[in-house]
């Protein structure tokens, strides 16, 4: 089983011990593992390539080379009818485009969690004049596949892609973001945002969106870093969504303004 797969399943097993969902709702969160299983058995047994690989086989197969709408289409059919991606999906996609679309010329996007390029290519598509979007990934191999699709996708020039682990490569970073989009290890969302803020890497009026924080997850102690941190307060809302390829289980998103430090912060040396 491969880490995609694992991690599906342990978040899904967990949802599945803990919570008291009708009977109806766990036989259709086990049928997804277990389609999911047989389908990456099937890939592994014919000897097919890794899915992540398979997925930029697949975009160069069905999209438009330089047509972002057409590789985000053929990425979002592949997860749906060949093998589950980790994507943000078409759904939530929207959220965050209306999010970008509000965003000022120029304007500056922090990813956090690349995996096969979707969300990147789907920000960068909706940039105008002159945006940017660093990604930081943590899987080299993630990261390959990202760059040859957002190549693919004709936004390269826009998508910046960092190797590494965001904890180590967010204190290399020096200018301030229009918007962060979290979307990477739910443990550390907090720590990561409480670092952005520390390096003056957010602004008053910076927005930051974090992906997977509905009852799947428990990002239980991101939320209440953004929900109740009275000296680096945020305005923050709840967006209730589906899971991304499975409608049927609920997920959501947190969307946060931070409204910058309260100068009597004794973080700051004058409270
Ligand atoms: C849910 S996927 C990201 C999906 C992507 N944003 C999209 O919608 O297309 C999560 C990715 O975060 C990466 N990741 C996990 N922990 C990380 C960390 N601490 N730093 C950087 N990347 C990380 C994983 O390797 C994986 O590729």
């Amino acid at each position: 089983m491969n880490k995609t797969t694992t991690a599906l399943a342990l978040n899904i097993s967990t949802t599945l011990v803990t919570s008291f969902r009708p009977i109806p709702k766990r036989l259709s969160l086990l049928a997804a593992i277990f389609r999911e299983l047989s389908r990456s058995a099937r890939a592994t047994l014919g000897r097919q390539p890794r899915r992540e690989r398979a997925a930029l086989n697949f975009v160069r197969a069905h999209a438009v080379e330089g047509n972002a709408e057409s590789v985000l289409c053929a990425l979002d059919r592949f997860a749906r009818e060949q093998r589950f991606l980790m994507n943000l999906g078409n759904t939530k996609g929207r959220v965050l485009d209306a999010l970008v679309a509000q965003l000022p010329v120029k304007a500056r996007i922090l990813e956090l969690g690349t995996y096969c390029g979707y969300s990147a290519v789907r920000m960068a598509r909706l940039l105008r004049g002159g945006g940017q979007i660093v990604s930081i990934e943590a899987n080299p191999r993630h990261a390959r596949i990202a760059q040859a699709i957002c190549q693919f996708a004709g936004v390269d020039d826009h998508v910046h892609i960092m190797v590494g682990e965001s904890s180590a490569l967010i204190p290399t970073l020096t200018d301030p973001f229009d918007l962060v989009f979290m979307d990477h290890n739910k443990d550390e969302y907090a720590l990561d945002l409480w670092c952005l803020e520390d390096k003056g890497l957010i602004e008053p009026g910076s927005k930051i969106v974090a992906d997977n924080v509905g009852p799947l997850f428990d990002a239980s102690a991101y939320l209440k870093y953004v929900r109740t941190n009275s000296y680096n307060p945020y305005r923050s809302q709840y967006v209730e969504c589906r899971l991304e390829y499975h409608a049927a289980h609920p997920d959501g998103m947190e969307i946060s303004v931070w409204l910058g430090a309260r100068q009597d912060d004794p973080a700051l040396g004058v409270g």
